[in-house]
């Protein structure tokens, strides 16, 4: 099922990030790796920022998403499921949720997310071809590299170099 989490889910979380963040090793550009992935400081205070939902079983947490809602956007944030349990429809579920969650709903933000345009943005990595495709699966369409160069400027607080070998994805707004 899929649930809210709070700061108490920070060590699970932290975990499922990084167990699942292996897939990049050899991938991303080496010199964007590192161990950690993501320490527990750095996802501590990415949670003051945004809402992080969970899929949770008998195992405890298997997948978390961030939602950040932004003046005029919305970012997907943070998608990682546990690498055993991949390709079992864990990451579709709650991108769908995210995708379908009601603004109205958010606790973190409800003014933000009212002057929000809507436009919902997931960014990944240039060289995660796998995660492109799983957001084109859900509707979203790649955008031109200068646009997604722009947005992340804009909108993502990540260093220049993950920006430049990073891309975006919008929600194709007839699909949401
Ligand atoms: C990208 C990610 C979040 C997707 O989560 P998921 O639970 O695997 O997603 P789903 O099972 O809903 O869908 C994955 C799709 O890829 C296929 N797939 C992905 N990994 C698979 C695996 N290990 N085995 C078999 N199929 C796999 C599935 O068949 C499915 O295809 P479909 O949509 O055509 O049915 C997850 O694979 C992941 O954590 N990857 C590593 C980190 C990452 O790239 N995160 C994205 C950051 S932006």
């Amino acid at each position: 099922m899929i649930r809210g989490c709070t700061l108490d889910d920070a060590v699970r979380i932290c975990f499922v990030v990084n167990e699942a963040a292996e897939a990049y090793r050899g991938v991303i550009p080496d010199d964007c790796w590192h161990e950690p992935y993501m320490p527990l400081d750095e996802l501590r205070r990415e949670m003051a920022g945004m809402t992080f939902f969970g899929w949770d079983g008998v195992d405890g947490l298997a997948g978390v998403m961030g939602r950040q809602p932004l003046e005029g956007v919305t970012l997907v944030r943070h998608a990682y499921v546990l690498s055993t349990r991949q390709g079992e429809g864990i990451g579709g579920r709650l991108l769908e949720y995210l995708v379908g969650y009601p603004p109205s709903a958010d606790r973190l933000r409800p003014t933000l997310q009212a002057m929000s345009s809507g436009r919902l943005l997931v960014g990944t990595w240039q060289a995660a071809t796998w995660a492109v495709r799983f957001y084109e699966r859900h509707g979203f369409r790649r955008l031109g590299d200068a646009e997604s160069q722009e947005l992340l400027r804009r909108y993502w607080d990540i260093p220049s170099r993950q920006r430049e070998t990073s891309l975006v994805l919008e929600l194709d707004p007839s699909q949401s």
